[in-house]
């Protein structure tokens, strides 16, 4: 057999399952190409390093359309919380369809920590009833306002390695649509978001990211129709927010300098100087990737205080075509427009670019991309991945994972180059690429998220049932995917987090049984819980992990 020849192509020829191939042991390499592509190469001369050599430690799964979280042979879940499930003492309860999930250890402990989990949308089937007349009620407002945001839970994995929440927890809480928080930074108090410092709540919460310090951050996305629902300032939606889960005290804030779009996620690094750099994607068709970088520098021994670093600075938007990152000023918006007078009313202060950031790229010549989604540093070499999920308007029905090679491996350059690291399609077997986070091996762990009413037909029929790529950043095997899991019915897998030491896989099983229109029939039941009568979006801790 051609070396050339790569595994995917090579299983199809050979007409067998990926059960046949024990990828650990037998090397990857064998199936691999050998040689790697131009962009690729190109990679490894900018950086030239030393990178340690990749591969995947599991027998990669087939795609399944089974109603169940599906993982390699040796692997198993535990279900964590669930939708509905009381998280601490005064009844709290899980919100709905979680994505985002970061752990922090307690103790530096690999087996308890909190972990603080995303809730991005709801259900009118499951959680409030439809609108009377396409409107809410006011209790059905209290629901659909509660169920979104984030929880805050406890928990431990027990001496037979069983992860279970800790409902006795001290530290248990959560934020929604209902909790005060504060603006910082430019628009605070501005007139483009009404004059206001405090706002009600956050929903939308899609994916988001850790400080150095500590803190979660989470990124409001599609905020538009609960914002519209509940009759709230839609300027106060679509910010990226900080929380601290250890501490009520520290306020819970929007930080408007890092712009207001339809946020994915938030990656925080460092400049060669030692000032904070923050990736965004604008999860949007024809939207653009963001970057913020702090005026001034982080210093460690300042814990949470370094918070304030994220008030002030300079928010840029990438120019795919030129290489460069444009800077987000009134006054760069204002020279751009000159002499079109709506714009310019339109734009009058630095909160107004903020509260339009979107706008304010696009005049400024920033390149409107493919939905860009994940947004990942890789902690090897500094490359930092984009998820462009798919845009069907350009045909790009599968969508790619970007990689942006920063000018001299530095996070604060203005100027960058890029190439497509991998593409969604028949040939590397998934679509929709999402969120992203990376292993001790450089391996980009990969979650899919074709909608649940385009899986398992048409063209999106060979990759059946959403799932977890395992994507090598280097050597033979670099760029190849290999399958990890696969969700249950009309579910999505998000919020992929390692605990530090790798022994477990957090997972946020999004929105099972989406499709369902009779509540009586719904086509998916997972978690399949005894005794219960619908499916539940359920955050899941997997072990099994080999060394
Ligand atoms: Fe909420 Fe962009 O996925
Ligand atoms: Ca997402
Ligand atoms: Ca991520
Ligand atoms: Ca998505």
């Amino acid at each position: 057999m051609s070396q050339d020849l790569n595994r995917r192509k090579f299983l199809t020829y050979v007409g067998t399952g990926v059960t046949a191939l024990t990828v650990a042991s037998a090397g990857l390499g064998a199936f691999a190409p050998k040689t790697q592509a131009e962009g690729t190469k190109a990679a490894s001369h900018l950086f030239g390093r030393k990178k340690k050599v990749s591969g995947v430690k599991f027998t990669p799964i087939e795609a399944s359309g089974k109603d169940e979280l599906v993982l390699p042979r040796g692997y198993k879940y535990d279900v964590i919380a669930s939708y509905g499930d009381v998280i601490n003492k005064s009844g709290d309860t899980f919100g709905y369809n979680n994505d985002f999930t970061v752990f922090f250890p307690i103790n530096n402990s690999n087996q308890h920590g909190l972990l603080w989990v995303n809730h991005e949308y709801i259900s009118d089937l499951w959680v409030t009833g439809a609108p009377v007349n396409g409107k809410y009620s006011a209790s059905q407002i209290q629901k659909l306002l509660y169920n979104q945001g984030g929880s805050i839970i406890e928990i431990r994995q027990d001496e037979d390695g069983v992860w279970k929440m800790d409902t006795s927890s001290k530290y248990a809480r959560r934020i929604s649509g209902l909790t005060p928080f504060r603006l910082t930074g430019p628009a605070r108090g501005s007139k483009a978001v009404g004059g206001v410092d405090i706002v009600q709540g956050t929903f939308a919460n899609c994916s988001g990211g850790k400080t150095l310090w500590n803190t979660v951050l989470s990124a409001e996305e599609n905020y538009e129709s609960t914002s519209e629902a509940a009759s709230l300032n839609e300027t106060h939606y679509g910010w990226i927010l900080e929380v601290d889960p250890f501490d009520p005290n520290f306020a819970p804030r929007k930080h408007t300098a890092l712009g207001r779009f339809h946020h994915e996620n938030a990656a925080m690094g460092l400049t060669n100087d030692g000032r904070i750099v923050v990736y965004m994607g604008d999860d949007k068709q024809d939207a653009c990737v963001y970057k913020f970088i702090s005026k001034n520098k982080y210093v460690e021994s300042r814990k949470q205080a370094n918070s304030d670093l994220l008030e002030e600075g300079t928010l840029y938007a990438a120019n795919l075509g030129k290489g460069t990152w444009v800077a987000l000023t009134i006054e760069a918006v204002r020279a751009a427009a000159k002499g079109n007078a709506d714009i310019l009313a339109k734009f009058q202060t630095q909160a107004d670019v903020l509260v339009h950031a979107h706008d304010a790229a696009i005049l400024l010549g920033a390149t409107p991309t493919d939905r860009p989604e994940d947004v990942e540093i890789s902690p090897f070499d500094k490359s930092v991945f984009i998820a462009h999920t798919n845009n069907a308007k350009h045909g790009n029905i599968h969508g790619h994972i970007t990689r942006f090679l920063e000018t001299n491996d530095d996070l604060g350059s203005l100027t960058f180059d890029f190439e497509i690291f991998a593409c969604g399609g028949r040939q590397s077997g998934f679509s929709a690429p999402d969120n992203l986070t990376f292993d001790s091996e450089g391996n980009l762990w990969t979650v899919t998220d074709m909608s649940s009413g385009s899986m398992n037909k048409g063209v999106f029929e060979t990759f059946k049932n959403n799932g977890v790529f395992v994507i090598p950043t280097s050597g033979a095997a670099m760029g190849e995917a290999y399958q990890f899991a696969s969700a249950p019915i009309d579910a999505e897998l998000t919020g992929p987090c390692f605990t530090d030491d790798e022994t477990t896989l957090f997972l946020a099983v999004q929105h099972p049984g989406e499709e369902t229109e009779d509540i009586n029939n719904p086509t998916s039941m997972w978690p399949h819980r005894k005794g219960d009568n619908q499916p539940r979006p359920s955050v899941v801790a997997i072990t099994g992990f080999k060394y």
